[in-house]
């Protein structure tokens, strides 16, 4: 069976939103494999979005994600990467279709950094990299 991860970003975990997110993965049929609240550091940050070193957004992107805690998630189900991420909705929260996660519940609050409540893995290989990031 496939297995993602999906990150409850710090907007999401101070927002009170972190049940809400677990009921859809729920609702959907996935399941919960592992679970953890993290105070994510520096240098995994920075080997997590080892993609985006460089581009005007990482800084800013890599303060958010330190500034609060964070809820991990191992997730399970066939096809999980795919059926989390239309789950999300796309990277923009304003213009995310309404009745996905980032559509419904998230929007721009004028920040340099997009806060868009959620991560999920992008590829199989993403997700085994980043899982083994975040559940050494
Ligand atoms: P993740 O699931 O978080 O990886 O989102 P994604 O796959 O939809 O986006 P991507 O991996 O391209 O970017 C990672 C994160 O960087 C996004 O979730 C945003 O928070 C932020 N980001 C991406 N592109 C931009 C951008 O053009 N501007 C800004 N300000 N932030 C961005
Ligand atoms: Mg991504």
């Amino acid at each position: 069976v496939q297995e993602t991860l999906v990150l409850v970003k710090p907007d999401g975990v101070a927002r009170n939103l972190s049940g809400e997110i677990l009921r859809r993965i729920e609702a959907k049929g996935y399941s919960l494999v592992d679970i953890k609240l993290v105070q994510a550091e520096r240098t995994l940050l920075a080997e997590h979005y080892a993609e985006h070193a460089g581009k005007p957004f990482f800084e800013p992107l890599v303060e958010f994600m330190e500034s609060g805690s964070i809820l991990a998630l191992r997730v399970a189900g066939d096809r999980v990467i795919e059926g989390f991420r239309a789950l999300a909705g796309t990277t923009d929260p304003t213009t995310a279709a309404p009745g996905t996660i980032r559509g419904d519940l998230g929007r721009d609050w004028g920040l340099k950094v997009q806060q868009n409540l959620v991560h999920g893995s992008d590829s199989p290989e993403s997700a085994a990299r980043e899982l083994a990031l975040w559940f050494a």
